[in-house]
Formats: structure tokens, C-alpha cells, sequence
């Protein structure tokens, strides 16, 4: 493992002093957290159990062909009925805090138009005191992609601005039953994926398509990621504004967001490459962070979009500033970037026509970014990670960041070499190397949660790629402990261990 990490990175893996200056194993400062993470979808199964409402997810995979085994998250690994057995593999693990979502369509089955749901509520409380009595910190996402069927049948979900009355109304229900205990709330779970998907490439719910991608239908626009990203951003400011009026002071929490983050590396040193990789990055990333720390959208998305980018009021731009405690970032991967407007680029993976950029892999034209996977978007780039939290203290003043997500997906094989999951270990390891280089470096990142604890339903992939510490067989639906876990757990041992 150690020598993986060398070639990639110069860091070291040896023995070092913290960041307060005691003597300890870790490169981390004492306070950071470890944890893993989790969804509701992903993990809770019990699809209609206490009454919840079905959501848009479960509407989704009830449909044939649109998940490649047929699958669907009615059962998933069954992580609602068996939270127990769950926490004791946290404490076995030694985590200090663990990263779930709330399912939206439990605690409001139809949204602000019905009742609350106790019996939705009642299971997360139980389930925050049962981490809180082990010592394990709730970090807690209110949306992971699921939102009720109900606001998509009533006024198609994030497309119209009712939503923001809707999502404020739920977080606000959140933070009154829950926020005396939890004290880090996340708004949005990769609010940039689920618009790209949903409304872009049409692999997700509602499964809408524009521009290049997909089998556009008629009637499918252009715009629908971009209004659709705009209610996101209106709705996580509403939300931020009902805590800080309301519950900041008594509950004094912090609230943030989750953007999926990739390295975006320009292929070559020419200008134009770089001015494409930072358009890579203004419409996957700061599409959303800009207006939520400075008010406004990336002057790249303004430059190619003009009129068809939705605006702010001047009442929103005021509201939108620095609406954010803390930036959480899922990072896994990176590509290479070429530009596509000063030079012709072929339509095929990874081309974007309206941005002007191409993205391109390890795998095609020898070009060697990073490790590949069985997966055919993750490429093995610790210096990536490196690169993208550096990138986000220069861009966004230091603001303080959680590595809410970053993990190594396989594809099904025998038990016993999932089991055996060195590469997963070397994955870990190298990518906290890189982050602790960062941290060292003085970028305020300050906790690290691995995906996943438990394998399980992989969205479009269903069950065919496992990401977690343990194995499920979904058969039986027993837990395993995989090479990983038994890793993770010495290395947050080193780091808990004063010498
Ligand atoms: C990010 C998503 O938040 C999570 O739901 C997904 O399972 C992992 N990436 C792995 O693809």
C-alpha cells in the first residue's frame, strides 16, 4: 500500500506529529472526524413500511429497463429494520460520526399538501439517539436524490418554483424535530448530478433528456437542467434562511451542501485548455457553489448560456450570499479536459457541445490520468483530490470542507476476492495521504466519510457494483467484514492513539 502511495504521491505514510503538535499517528488534526456514508434509498429498503409515501426513485425502478438488473430499492440492505446490527459495525469500525439521508416521503409522504408522518419521524429519532449513544455524530443529508412522487405528479418536482416552498417546509420540519441533536445538516446531496441526470442525459428520474445525450423526447428542453438547478439553489437558500432565523441560535448547528467533485486536469498546457477545464468546472461545480457563497452564477455560464441561464432577483443575489457553513465534496475520480471551441472535438463520450469541452480518460488515446477500475467513470487519481481542495480554498476563501464521499466501486466476482479488497485499501490510503498533504498544506478540511459502510443499491447499476467496508450477500442480506473495514478501522486507531 505504502509504496502504491509513493508513486503516486510523494507523501508519507510514516508516523508524524498532528496538527496541534502532539505526538500521535495520524497526519490528521486531532478533531477531524471519520465516518462513513449512506443514503436513505441506497440503504433503507422498507419502501412502504410506517407509512411512507412512495418517491421518486421508488416510481423510477418500479418501471422496467430503466435499472440494468431489473432492480429496485424496495428492499435494499434492509438498513431501516436492521440499524442495530448497523451501528455495531460502526463502533466496531470506530467511527466518530456516520453520513445518512432522511427519505423525504417518510416523514411528508405528500409533501406540504399532507401530514406529517410520526411514525417516519419516530424511526429517525430512535435511529440519531442510537448513534448519539455510542459516541458517533449524525451528519445528517435531507435530500439524496429522492424527493416524494407527489411534488413530481403535482407541478413536476425541481422544475417548478412551488418546490422551494415544499423542500424549506420539510427541512424546516427536520430541524424541529431533529435539530436538538443533530448539528451538521447537508441540504442537497450532488444536486449537480441529480439535474444532469435527470434532465440532461435522462439515465435518472424524471428521466428527461436535452441537448446530445439520450433519446431526446419531443417537448424535453434545453433549459430544464438549469431551471431546475436554479429552484435547487433558491430552495437550499430558503433552507439555510428558516435555520439561521430560526434554530441557529438555540441549535447552533452548521449547514452545508454536497457537490460531486471531479479533478478536471487540462490536457495540455495551451491556454485554451485551461480556460476548457475551468469551464469544466463552472458548469459541474461552481454551477451551484457561486451563487450560494457569491450571489451569482460562473461568468463562464453566463458567457455561453446568455438569456437561457436563469437569473437571480436582486432580492436573491442579497439572500444567496455566503449561504453556507461548510462546502461537503464527493470526490472520487478526475479527467482529462480539451478544449472544443478553438479545436474541433468528435462528438462521443465526455463531449459537451454547448460548454465547448471535451472530457477524456486513461482509456482513450493513452492518455494516463489515473489508475482504471471496473467503473467506467473512475479513474484511481489521488493527486486529484489533492488539486480539487486546493482549488476550492483558493476559489472559495478557505471555507471549511468535509470529504462527504469518496470510496472504490467493483463490479460483481467471487466473495472471496470482494472480500479481499486490496484495491480498495490502496484506494483509502492514498487518497487520505493526498488529503492529509492538503490539510498539512493548511486547506480546513475536517472530516472524511468513506462510501460506503455496507455494499448496496448503486442507482442505475442496481446491485452489480459494490462500494462497501462490508459485504452484503443479498440473498441472506448478512454483513461481511471486507479487508477494508479491518483497515479503516487501524488507521482511525492510529489516528485516535496519542503515543
Ligand atoms: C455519489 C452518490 O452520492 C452516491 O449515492 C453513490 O452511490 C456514490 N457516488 C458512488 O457512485
Amino acid at each position: 500500500v505504502f509504496q502504491m502511495c509513493f508513486q503516486v504521491l510523494s507523501v508519507s505514510c510514516s508516523p508524524t506529529i498532528n496538527m496541534k503538535g502532539e505526538l500521535g499517528t495520524s497526519h490528521f488534526p486531532r478533531s477531524f472526524l471519520f465516518g462513513t456514508a449512506s443514503s436513505s434509498y441506497q440503504f433503507e429498503g422498507a419502501f412502504l413500511a410506517d407509512g411512507k409515501g412512495l418517491n421518486n426513485w421508488d416510481n423510477f425502478t418500479h418501471k422496467p429497463g430503466n435499472i440494468i438488473d431489473g432492480s429496485t430499492g424496495d428492499v435494499a440492505v434492509d438498513h431501516y429494520h436492521r440499524y442495530l446490527e448497523d451501528l455495531e459495525l460502526m463502533e466496531d469500525i470506530g467511527v466518530d460520526s456516520y453520513r445518512f439521508s432522511i427519505s423525504w416521503a417518510r416523514i411528508l409522504p405528500k409533501g406540504r399538501f399532507g401530514a406529517v408522518n410520526r411514525a417516519g419521524v419516530d424511526h429517525y429519532n430512535k435511529f440519531i439517539d442510537a448513534l448519539l449513544h455510542r459516541g458517533i455524530i449524525p451528519f445528517v443529508t435531507l435530500t439524496h436524490y429522492d424527493i416524494p412522487q407527489e411534488l413530481e405528479d403535482r407541478y413536476g418536482g425541481w422544475l417548478s418554483p412551488q418546490v422551494q416552498k415544499d423542500f424549506s417546509y420539510y427541512a424546516d420540519i427536520c430541524f424541529t424535530y431533529f435539530g436538538d441533536r443533530v448539528k451538521f445538516w447537508v441540504t442537497f446531496n450532488e444536486p449537480n448530478v441529480a439535474v444532469i441526470r435527470g434532465y440532461r442525459s435522462g439515465d435518472y428520474p424524471p428521466a428527461h433528456c436535452s441537448g446530445l445525450f439520450g433519446n431526446c423526447k419531443e417537448g424535453d428542453s434545453e433549459r430544464e437542467p438549469f431551471i431546475a438547478a436554479h429552484n435547487i439553489i433558491l430552495s437550499h437558500s430558503a433552507a439555510v434562511g428558516i435555520y439561521r432565523t430560526k434554530y441557529q441560535k438555540e441549535q447552533d448547528g452548521r449547514i452545508g451542501i454536497v457537490m460531486s467533485t471531479m479533478w478536471y486536469e487540462p490536457i495540455s498546457n495551451s491556454s485554451e485548455d485551461k480556460r476548457a477545464a475551468e469551464r469544466a468546472q463552472a458548469f459541474f461545480m461552481n454551477w451551484f457553489l457561486d451563487p450560494i457563497i457569491f450571489g451569482k452564477y460562473p461568468a463562464e455560464m453566463h458567457e455561453i448560456l446568455g438569456s437561457s441561464l436563469p437569473e437571480f432577483s436582486k432580492y436573491d443575489q442579497e439572500q444567496l450570499k455566503n449561504r453556507l457553513d461548510f462546502i461537503g465534496i464527493n470526490q472520487y475520480t478526475s479527467f482529462y479536459v480539451k478544449d472544443c471551441i478553438f479545436s474541433t472535438c468528435e462528438p462521443g463520450r465526455g463531449y459537451s457541445k454547448t460548454e465547448g469541452f471535451a472530457l477524456w480518460t486513461a482509456q482513450n488515446k493513452g492518455v494516463f490520468i489515473g489508475e482504471p477500475t471496473d467503473l467506467n467513470w473512475l479513474f484511481v487519481d489521488p493527486q486529484g483530490m489533492y488539486k480539487m481542495v486546493t482549488y476550492l480554498k483558493e476559489r472559495y476563501n478557505n471555507l471549511p470542507m468535509y470529504l462527504t464521499e469518496n470510496g472504490f466501486g467493483e463490479k460483481e466476482k467471487p466473495t472471496e476476492i470482494l472480500l479481499n479488497d486490496v484495491r480498495r485499501v490502496n484506494y483509502m490510503s492514498c487518497y487520505l495521504d493526498a488529503l492529509a498533504a492538503a490539510v498539512r498544506k493548511g486547506v480546513d478540511v475536517r472530516g472524511y466519510f468513506a462510501w460506503s459502510l455496507l455494499d448496496n443499491f448503486e442507482w442505475k447499476d442496481g446491485y452489480t457494483v459494490r462500494f462497501g467496508l462490508y459485504h452484503v450477500d443479498y440473498t441472506t442480506l448478512k454483513r461481511t467484514r471486507k479487508m477494508s473495514a479491518t483497515w479503516y478501522k487501524q488507521y482511525i486507531a492510529n489516528h485516535t492513539t496519542c503515543e
